[in-house]
Formats: C-alpha cells, sequence, structure tokens
C-alpha cells in the first residue's frame, strides 16, 4: 500500500500523532502534499533551515526557525471544519528537550479536537518513552520494480539508452533496494558511461551504497557448484528450490536452510556459490554489525537491513558463524538489558514471515550455542550436517584442486604437511555428529543423517591449498 493511502487512512480514523521513517523526504512530502491537495486538507512543513512553510501562503520571515514556535503554530491553522497537517522534518533531532516533549503531548493530544495533526519525517525512529504511545510509526518503503521502470524511463529519454523485453528485467532487479534518489544516479551514470542503462553500473553503485548501510554487504564472485567437490544432496535440495515453481503462493516460498557441520566443510563457500548459481546476489549480512551503542538502535538495524534485504528480492541472504553472535540471546536479559534476545526475536519473525523471494543461508559451527527456538524443524526448509568429506567426496575434491593449481604433489607427500581437523578436534567434531545424528539432512546423499563411529583418518581430509609451501 502506497504512503499516501496509509497516510490517508491514519488521518481519517484521527491518528494525531504520525512518525514517518523514510530515507527520501522530498519523495514522502510530495506524496503527503499531492493527499492534501486532493482531500483539501492544509498542509504546513517546518524543518530548521527554512522554517515553517505553509502550503499556499507567502513563505514566514526569517526567525520561523525555532522548533517549538512551529508546534505551537499548528493550532493557528486549525479550522472549525478541515483538516491541518504539520510535517517536522528530521525532528528527531529536538526530541531530547524536554519543553519540546511536552508542547508535542500536549498537541497531538488537543489535536483530535480541532483536527490538526503532527507528521514527524525522519529517517530513524527514535521516539521518547512520554511520546511512544502517541505515535503511530509508518514506514516509506523503497519503491518496488514497476517505480524503479518508472524513474528509468524518465531517465532514459531518447531511443535505446534503456534495454528493452527481457533484457529490461535485469536492470531493475540491479536497481532493487536502491532510493528513488540513488537509483535516479545509478541511471545516469550508467548514460554517462555507456549511453545506456546496463546492470554493471548499477551493482557497482548498489555495492557502495550497501557498504555505507554497514549492515549488509553485497558479494558478487562469480564461484559455482562446481567448484566444490560433493555436497550433492545440498546442492540438489537448493537448486530444486530455488528454481521451483509455483512460488507466487506465500506458503511455497522456500525460506531459506541451515548449514551446520565441521570447520573447513565448505558451508561459507557453499552460501557464496549459490547465488552466482542461480543468478541472485548474495547480501551478506553481519550479525555483529547490527549491535547498536543506542537503545533501541540493535532492533531498528535489523528491522533496516531486514527491509534492504527484502527489497533486493529475488536475493539469498546469507549469514555466517551464526551463533557466535546468537550465542548470548538466552541470557540477554542478564546481560544487555536484552538486545540480543531482541534483536534475534526480530529475526526469528522475519524468517518465519517474509513474503519476499529471499533465501536465507545460515551457518553455524556449535549447534549448542545457538538457541534452540532458531533450529526448530519448520523454522528452515531444511537443516543439513555437513560432515568430514567421504573418500569419494576427498577424491573429487583433490582432483579439483590438482587441476586449479596446476600440482603435481602426491597426496601422501601433502598430507604429511596438514593436520587434519578430524585428528585437531575430534572430540568437537564427534560431539557435532552426534547432535545431527537423526536430526538434520544429509549433505552428500538424500535422507536423514546417521552418525558412523568415528574411525581415524587414514590420510589428510582437509585440503591445504598450497601444499608445497607448508
Ligand atoms: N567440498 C569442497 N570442495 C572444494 N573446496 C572446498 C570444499 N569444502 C571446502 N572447500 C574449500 O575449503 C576452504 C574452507 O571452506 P569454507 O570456508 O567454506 O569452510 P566453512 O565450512 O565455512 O568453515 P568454517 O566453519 O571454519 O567457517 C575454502 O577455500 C573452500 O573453497
Ligand atoms: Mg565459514
Amino acid at each position: 500500500m502506497s504512503l499516501s493511502k496509509r497516510l490517508g487512512e491514519y488521518v481519517r480514523a484521527c491518528f494525531t500523532g504520525l512518525w514517518i521513517q523514510s530515507h527520501e523526504h522530498d519523495d514522502a512530502l510530495a506524496e503527503l502534499a499531492e493527499l492534501c491537495r486532493q482531500e483539501d486538507w492544509r498542509l504546513a512543513v517546518w524543518d530548521i533551515d527554512r522554517g515553517l512553510q505553509v502550503t499556499g501562503a507567502p513563505a514566514e520571515p526569517a526567525g520561523g526557525q525555532d522548533p517549538l514556535s512551529a508546534i505551537r503554530a499548528l493550532n493557528a491553522l486549525a479550522t472549525s471544519d478541515g483538516t491541518a497537517i504539520l510535517v517536522l522534518t528530521n525532528f528527531h533531532r529536538f526530541l531530547n528537550s524536554a519543553e519540546i516533549v511536552q508542547a508535542l503531548v500536549r498537541q497531538i493530544t488537543t489535536g483530535k479536537q480541532n483536527r490538526t495533526f503532527v507528521v514527524v519525517l525522519a529517517p530513524v525512529v527514535q521516539i521518547p518513552t512520554e511520546l511512544e504511545r502517541l505515535f503511530v510509526v509508518l514506514e516509506h518503503d523503497l519503491p518496488d520494480q514497476a517505480q524503479l521502470e518508472q524513474i528509468a524511463r524518465g531517465i532514459a529519454t531518447e531511443t535505446g539508452e534503456l534495454p528493452e523485453g527481457t533484457q529490461l528485467q535485469p536492470v531493475i532487479e540491479a536497481a532493487a533496494g536502491l532510493t528513488r534518489y540513488e537509483a535516479e544516479g545509478a541511471f545516469s551514470l550508467s548514460l554517462v558511461r555507456h549511453g545506456q542503462i546496463q546492470p554493471d553500473t548499477i551493482w557497482e553503485l548498489k555495492s557502495q551504497t550497501l557498504k555505507k548501510s554497514g549492515l549488509l554487504s553485497l558479494h558478487r564472485g562469480g564461484e559455482r557448484f562446481d567448484a566444490l567437490g560433493g555436497l550433492e544432496a545440498l546442492k540438489s535440495f537448493c537448486l530444486r528450490a530455488l528454481r521451483r515453481d509455483g512460488h507466487e503462493r506465500p506458503q511455497a516460498k522456500p525460506r531459506g536452510v541451515l548449514l551446520l557441520g565441521v570447520p573447513g566443510t565448505g558451508k561459507s563457500a557453499f552460501a557464496k556459490a549459490l547465488g552466482a548459481e542461480t543468478g541472485r546476489p548474495t547480501l551478506l549480512l553481519d550479525v555483529g554489525s547490527l549491535m547498536g551503542s543506542l537503545v533501541g538502535q540493535t532492533e531498528q538495524q535489523t528491522r533496516q537491513a531486514l527491509r534492504i534485504a527484502d527489497a533486493m528480492s529475488p536475493a539469498i541472504l546469507f549469514c555466517d558463524e551464526i551463533e557466535k553472535a546468537l550465542s548470548g540471546a538466552a541470557s540477554s536479559g542478564q546481560t544487555d538489558s536484552g538486545v540480543t534476545a531482541r534483536m534475534f526475536g526480530s529475526l526469528l519473525t522475519w524468517l518465519s514471515d517474509h513474503t519476499s523471494d529471499v533465501f536465507f543461508v545460515g551457518t553455524c559451527n556449535d549447534i549448542s550455542k545457538l538457541p534452540p527456538e532458531f533450529s526448530r524443524a519448520e523454522r528452515f526448509d531444511a537443516v543439513f550436517f555437513l560432515d568430514l568429506p567421504s573418500a569419494q567426496q576427498r577424491w573429487a575434491i583433490w582432483k579439483l584442486y590438482i587441476d586449479h593449481f596446476a600440482l603435481d604433489v602426491p597426496l601422501v607427500e601433502a598430507a604429511q604437511n596438514v593436520v587434519p581437523v578430524a585428528r585437531t578436534a575430534h572430540e568437537s567434531v564427534d560431539r557435532l555428529r552426534k547432535w545431527a545424528s537423526g536430526r538434520c539432512l544429509s549433505a552428500e546423499q538424500p535422507g536423514i543423517f546417521r552418525a558412523e563411529p568415528a574411525a581415524e583418518p587414514k590420510v589428510g581430509r582437509k585440503v591445504s591449498r598450497n601444499p608445497s609451501q607448508n
């Protein structure tokens, strides 16, 4: 539902405090102005730079910058049978003043009598406790594919500047997740560079944008499944899930997999290759970076990261070594006032409820550190166990690396330079196997994983990249 439609409903229902979270104030204001014009509502906009501007009235003389008088001016805009809206731009900056908070409490409460509305427009949601119950929060969504196409058409006006037919979709998908302003910039840069809008330039700008957000990064490596020996059951499961038709039914949408396994068995490598293999961007979610120092910041950053991921669909969302970040969730109440638990809660809700075409891949070395709700059966499409490679898989991997590095080293000689994980960490490997036995799917063969009695390997199981240097 568009912002103006949602806003219109709330105003008609007389919610007199509205908080719009938006990174695109000009666009949000344009939607709001159009709504007010259609409904014949009075509109005033205040910001610290320009002061109070009432639509249809001459600009205020200099000095209208005082935030307190802006709130007080709203009552003067009220009419006996009409509606008046005051937009306060970036007003989160002023909410640490007791006078301002009190003026807002009074205004929002009395607004119900004379139909005057306060709308705060800010990129974040930081509402002081006194005002929490008085505001309704609306998120200004990032543009959808149809809107992005409209923006592209507005910029590429000459024939041939915008690819048509099947070539157009990759351009629009590349821009998914950008704001209107960023998409305009990316399209224009591509036109300057190539005389045509091309996905490459857009991807380049999008990775920069994601880096700036500090929450997600984009992996666009070209690794494919054929660079990974074995893991056949896992590969075919994910390909089937992602290529299946019938995704239009939300309940049939694939949600994701959890990869549990011994270090070095290819969990991260698999997650990165899945994107290239299915033609989707792989977004790396660093759970540690979601932790903010201010109250409420962590939850807000988690929501924002997941929103960006949703807007970038179809995509793979890859969260590596998830237990490291979430291990504190159970004791979170005592250690960090519940911040980790709430972040974990937001992630769980998203995993169960998201309707976007985003496939989650989480990896984990130590399931005992993960809160039990996380690995619960129906949370993911499947939980896979990646064991140490079997003899057959070892040969497949060995052959891949011999070809790749043009090596001429006998396996026995190379094994002398490698201490296998099976030996350095056999206790934890055994523990993990026991946990996975009967609970997880095998990454190698279709069916449930069954632990076999551990046997000491005869040759090195972990392949060193360049054995001759060890
Ligand atoms: N099946 C495989 N075929 C080819 N190479 C592999 C395979 N499994 C792992 N590797 C290689 O071994 C290295 C380690 O793999 P990766 O980082 O994916 O392991 P991991 O399971 O994520 O380990 P950790 O749990 O320590 O994060 C990478 O260079 C990867 O390419
Ligand atoms: Mg890894």
